[in-house]
């Protein structure tokens, strides 16, 4: 465990817009930045970074919190883990001496994996720097291929000896256990030994955008087509292949910088760009583009440039990946390179200013090239232009931005010598096509959340339903959101309402009115006869956590919410040393499990977007002058709750015994009675809170 100090002291450096800023592009929005979610695919950004309370909140995916917690949301970091990144950052010092041998063993299976990988990193590439096999094979490869011995450290490249196991054997020896091993697929297993499933291969470390290593890709020396040319560590729970480039971390700056990124095919054309000076490049790996790798790109910048291996078959099989970058809204363009050559190769031929005027001048806008490609192809055969244009129309469907749909429409137009009118025929018959399918994947998923008992989410921040006099349980809701979706019932909403005014208002003082004790009173009048009978009434200021939780306890409404328990606890803690805790304490404290809804509440109190107003309907800004009607309101909610709870309990009571009451059974008899004796009172509470609520909301 980390001490709590040191926890607080890497929350309070971290300079949230700054952190978040390495993942999404910010703009200044008022007192707040605003981006692209980099959770979703969104167009539009939803994404706030609100820098005074240290919070960011996405309205798309619903997830928000602290600094932390983006790091946890994004990452998929451990707690821990996100402090320690932090705190390396910010060069805030964590002692090792400071973290016992049973934490250690605690430290969680991914640190371990990760340390796992980062060992093998340095291993390998000792190996091919030092071992005589590696300076005799695999650095005389690279050499041979003109790749410069700074290129060959900046992606840190490697080497596996030509062994069966001596991998295996160093890295058990180094005291990594047989299992991280198989499971990062370093090794494989025959009859519980372990051997090297990269040997003879020079190795490629994969790292993610923040610099771990995750993976590896190992190249074959042989040319024989006996095995494959690239081995790839297996998916772990360190490397999700289709959700990670090769070469983010170190393109990142240059991405940022040029507003554009690169898009090669492979590792050996990465190191070949940085080799020649250009940086903003990132390889798929070989594989279509996927989902999860867009969705990376579009967190720096909406700018591609696919640059194409000279061969068709490759441009042809690379042409619908391309399709998902325009369906995300991105500017492609491609670039080819002369038959037979892919970026590697060619850059090797040119100087790197000829390199440079190659990417520049002879990038083709993607539909354009497409067209043109098609068009090549088909030549004149009827059939094969209907399907030529099909395609290229398909992908100009694909385009959401209306104008620029527009633009390439005319263009087509002309390329392809047929009216805008018929070609738009055309786009609408796709658009409504997928229209029609996204509608029944759409029911398809109705039809199954329902069998499952899910329903789907109302807005987020949504007000309570006010259906206490609706005898029937309300039906359990789901708010939109984080990764630990819950279905979450009128109850808890009700109590996350009263968490809300507490997080949010606790720091406020009111002025209550206290009736003096009654001997007090008597003693007042002694001294002072001549007053009137009636006491006055004291002015007693207190903070509104204090009058809240006071009213909690009166009125006996413990929070039944984990959370909500949680918070409630925290500030019961608090106000017994005289302090109310602020939001931005709460995100502090090493229990994330409460960082959602402080933040929640937070965002409620800061407005953030106009829009979202709209949308949410966020309680209304008079709420704070009227905070203890407010509490009121919500407190009698909750009772409301209870006491509907309470009658279901009773009038199941008397089902359960109406059999043996009828059979003459005496306990029974008066069992009943006691039951009928409750719910009288029951219903006069009940007649009570609706008095409250008939004599002050409803009209
Ligand atoms: N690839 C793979 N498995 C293969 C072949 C290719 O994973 N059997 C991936 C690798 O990531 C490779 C990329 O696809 O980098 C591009 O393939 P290719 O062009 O064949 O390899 P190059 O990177 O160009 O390698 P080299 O220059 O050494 O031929
Ligand atoms: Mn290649």
């Amino acid at each position: 465990m980390i001490p709590p100090h040191l926890v607080d002291q890497v929350i309070q450096t971290a300079v949230i817009e700054d952190v978040v800023g390495d993942y999404v592009e910010l703009k200044k929005s008022g007192s707040s930045f605003r981006g692209l979610s980099p959770f979703t695919n969104e167009k539009t950004p939803s994404f706030y970074v609100l820098p005074e309370k240290g919070i960011f909140k996405c309205f798309s995916s619903g997830k928000g919190g602290s600094v932390v917690n983006f790091l946890m949301e994004l990452e998929k970091y451990s707690f821990p883990e996100a402090i320690k990144q932090l705190a390396q950052r910010y060069g805030i010092e964590i002692e090792e001496e400071e973290i016992s041998p049973e934490q250690r063993a605690a430290s969680t299976e991914r640190e371990s994996l990760i340390a796992l990988n980062a060992w093998a990193q340095q291993w390998f590439t000792k190996e091919l720097h030092e071992s005589k096999e590696g300076k005799a094979i695999a650095l005389t490869y690279f050499e041979s291929r003109g790749f410069r011995p700074d290129i060959l450290k900046k992606f840190n490249v490697g080497y596996c000896p030509d062994q069966w196991e001596s991998m295996s054997v160093a890295a058990q020896n180094a005291g990594y256990s047989k299992e991280r091993l198989l499971a990062l697929g370093l090794s494989k297993d025959k009859d519980g030994r372990l051997w090297d499933f990269f040997k003879g291969r020079v190795m490629f470390p994969i790292r993610d955008v923040t610099g771990r290593f995750i993976a590896f890709g190992g190249r074959t020396l042989r040319n024989d087509k006996q095995s494959a040319k690239y081995f790839n560590s297996p998916e772990s729970i360190l490397y999700h292949k289709g959700d990670v480039l090769f070469g983010i971390h170190l393109a990142k700056p240059a991405i940022a910088k040029e507003d554009r990124v690169l898009l090669v095919e492979g590792y050996t054309d990465v190191m070949a760009m940085h080799q020649a000076g250009i940086e903003h490049v990132v390889s798929s790996s070989g594989t279509a583009l996927t989902d999860g790798q867009i969705k990376l790109v579009r967190r720096y910048t909406k700018n591609v440039t696919v640059l194409f291996d000279g061969d068709e078959a490759g441009i042809r099989a690379s042409l619908r990946g391309v399709d998902l970058l325009l369906a995300e809204g991105m500017n492609v363009q491609v670039v080819l390179f002369p038959d037979g050559d892919d970026p590697d190769s060619f850059s090797k031929k040119v100087s790197s200013e000829e390199l440079k005027r190659h990417i520049a001048e002879e990038a083709k806008d993607f539909v354009a090239f497409k067209m043109e490609l098609l068009s090549q192809q088909a030549g004149q055969d009827p059939v094969k232009r209907a399907e030529m244009i099909h395609s290229v129309m398909e992908s100009i469907a694909a385009i959401p931005d209306g104008i620029q749909q527009g633009v390439y429409l005319k263009l087509a137009s002309e390329e392809l010598g047929m009216s805008e009118e018929k070609l738009q025929l055309e786009i609408n018959k796709i658009q409504r096509l997928k229209l029609v399918q996204e509608q029944k994947a759409a029911k398809r998923d109705a039809f199954r959340a329902r069998q499952s008992g899910v329903q789907s989410a109302p807005p987020q921040g949504v007000q309570v339903p006010q259906n206490w006099g609706d005898q029937s349980a309300p039906p359990p809701i789901e708010l939109g959101g984080s990764d630990h979706e819950m279905a979450i019932d009128h109850r808890t909403l009700l109590e996350r309402d009263l968490i809300r005014l507490l997080i949010t208002y606790g720091k406020e003082t009111l002025f209550v009115d206290v009736e003096p004790e009654a001997d007090d009173a008597e003693e007042v009048q002694a001294e002072q006869p001549d007053t009137t009978a009636v006491p006055k009434p004291e002015k007693l200021e207190v903070s509104f956590a204090e009058l809240m939780l006071h009213q909690l306890e009166e009125n006996d409404l413990p929070m039944q919410d984990p959370v909500c328990k949680k918070i409630h606890a925290l500030f019961l803690e608090a106000l017994e040393k005289g302090q109310v805790p602020s939001s931005l304490d709460l995100l502090s404290h090493q229990d994330t499990s409460i960082h959602q809804l402080v933040t929640d509440s937070t965002i409620v109190k800061n407005h953030v977007s106009e829009r979202w107003g709209e949308v949410h309907q966020i309680y209304p800004a008079r709420e704070l002058d009227q905070l203890n009607k407010a509490m009121m309101d919500s407190m009698h909610q909750l009772k409301m709750n209870e006491n509907r709870q309470e009658i279901l309990r009773v009038q199941e009571g008397l089902i359960a015994l109406s059999a043996e009451v009828d059979a003459g059974d005496e306990t029974a008899i008066h069992g009943m009675r006691d039951l009928l004796e409750k719910r009288k009172l029951l219903d006069a509470q009940k007649r009570e809170i609706a008095r409250y609520f008939g004599s002050i909301i409803l009209p």
